[in-house]
Formats: C-alpha cells, structure tokens, sequence
C-alpha cells in the first residue's frame, strides 16, 4: 500500500486530449485509434494505439491475416477474449485474457493475428513503440506473458494496478524489458472518485488513455475513449476517477527523436528505408 505521494511535487498538466477515432484495420476489424490518428499523428515514442471492443464477431471475426512488420515493436494486450498469432518464423501461440505480446519486429516478420474465438466479447490494446535507427534491424524477438505472470498492485481506495512494463514507485516491476525507449505500461482500475498517482521520468513522454468511464486528469475533464496527453512540466501523472470509475493506461516513454519515415506497416527512417522494406518483403527476405 505504499505510494510515493510525499515526493512527489507538481502533477504534469494535460497539454491535449484527443478523442479517438472510429476506423477498421486488417480485413476489416472495427476498431478506435487512439494514437496514431490526424488528430495525435504520434507520440514519441509511441506512433499507433488501437482500442477494439466488440462482443459482435462481425466486429473482429475477420482478424489480421499474414502481414508484414520492420522497424518498430507490436504489444498486443487482451483484456478479454482471445488472439491467436502465428508467424513466419514458425513461432505461434494464443494471447489469453489479461495476456501480453510483447513483438520487437526488428528486421521483419510476416504474422497474422486473428481472434481465437467465433463469438463473445473481444476486448483489448494494440500499441506501436517506434525503435531507433541503431535497432530498427535488430533479430525479432518476443516478450510473451500470460495474466498470471503480470503483477497487479493494490492500492488505497481500491484501486488496482497492472504493471505490464516499468516498475511503480511502490516497487512493483512488470515482466518486460523496453530498454530502446525505457517504455512503461501500466493499466489502472479506479473506483469511483478514486485517485491515483505515479510518478513519470522527466524525460518521459506521457499520455493517459481513458478507456472506461471518465477522470479529471490534473484538473481536466477526460471520457472515455481519449488520449490525455501529458506536458513536460511536473513530475508525476495524477488522476481521479469521476462518479462511475474509470479504467485508465498509463503510457510513457524516452523519445527517440529521430525522422519518422513510415510506409503503412513499416516505419523506418528515411523513404529509401522504407522502399527497400517494401523491396526485401517481396523477395521475400522478411
Ligand atoms: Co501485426
């Protein structure tokens, strides 16, 4: 139950909120972008967060079928239902309710993601993290954890803490290491009227995803589903959850301020970088 209240100073105001928008992706999956969009085009690090939520499988049912990835991470976070995946390389599995897929696309991979369940509701994340130049042509690799391996903290007021990456000020680390952009993800229930606070590394870029129900956000109004951007002034995010709860992500993470080249599912540097992916995947060589 520890919090780090006493130390903390200046909540970080909110610079912007960003509604989200209504689109579709893969073969025809209803989704809400949250970053990513004409509205908050990225968030360095961070260049695409998707939200989908259906229990209609006319919603999800067509899924991601085999598509290509260079130069960037995919984390695939499930709250409920079930994403089956399956990749190039030979490795495959199924992301479970409450699981995480950590993907370094690195180099390229060729996967598809389709949900591994023809009704009921499908409810979760997909966030982009950009890599910098010097990883951008790294090995694959995967950070792959189910529920039961992530720890979730508990604090006063009953709010609950899901540390996917990062460690809290309370001591709680997650199980993935993002040491490209120092990531942290965590996903945060509140009861009603309910406050949190965490710290966030001044050199972090931030952003509070309001995903559930509605929160003042230091001093500002957030609903579901928006992006509250954080400013760089102050130490710490706080919140406090409005009269229905909210259910809340806390992102940040160091900017690579690097040029942003970015070709659909590639996201490289420079143009020619991104016509040479586009080159490598049809000989093959992803
Ligand atoms: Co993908």
């Amino acid at each position: 139950m520890t919090t780090a209240q006493a130390t903390l100073s200046a909540p970080r105001p909110v610079l912007d909120v960003a509604e989200g928008m209504a689109t579709s992706d893969g073969a025809g999956v209803s989704l809400i972008r949250l970053i990513g969009t004409q509205r908050l085009r990225m968030l360095d690090p961070f260049l695409m967060l998707d939200f989908f939520g259906s229990d209609d499988p006319g919603a999800y049912i067509a899924g991601f079928p085999e598509h290509p990835h260079r130069g960037f991470e995919t984390v695939t976070y499930m709250l409920a239902g079930r994403m089956r995946h399956a990749d190039n390389r030979g490795h495959s599995g199924v992301i479970e309710t409450g699981g995480v897929q950590w993907m370094t696309a690195g180099r390229g991979i060729l996967h598809s993601e389709m949900p591994e369940q023809t009704e009921g509701l499908m409810h979760g994340f997909q966030l982009w993290i950009n890599l910098p130049a010097r990883l951008k042509m790294c090995e694959p690799a995967y950070q792959e954890f189910p529920a039961p391996t992530i720890p979730v903290e508990t604090r006063d007021g009953g709010v609950t803490v899901k540390v996917i990456a990062g460690r809290t000020a309370a001591g709680t680390s997650g199980p993935i290491r993002a040491e490209a952009t120092d990531a942290r993800y965590v996903d945060v229930v509140l009861p009603p009227g309910a406050a949190f606070a965490e710290p966030v590394p001044e050199d972090h870029n931030a952003v509070v995803v309001v995903y559930e129900g509605s929160a003042d956000v230091a001093g500002t109004p957030v609903t579901a589903l928006s992006a509250a951007v954080l400013g760089g002034a102050g130490d710490h995010a706080a919140l406090t959850a409005g009269p229905g709860g909210a259910r809340v992500l806390l992102l940040s993470g160091r900017p690579i301020g690097e040029p942003v080249a970015w070709g659909g599912p590639v996201v490289m540097n420079t143009r020619e970088e991104v016509l040479q992916a586009y080159d490598d995947f049809r000989a093959g060589r992803f």
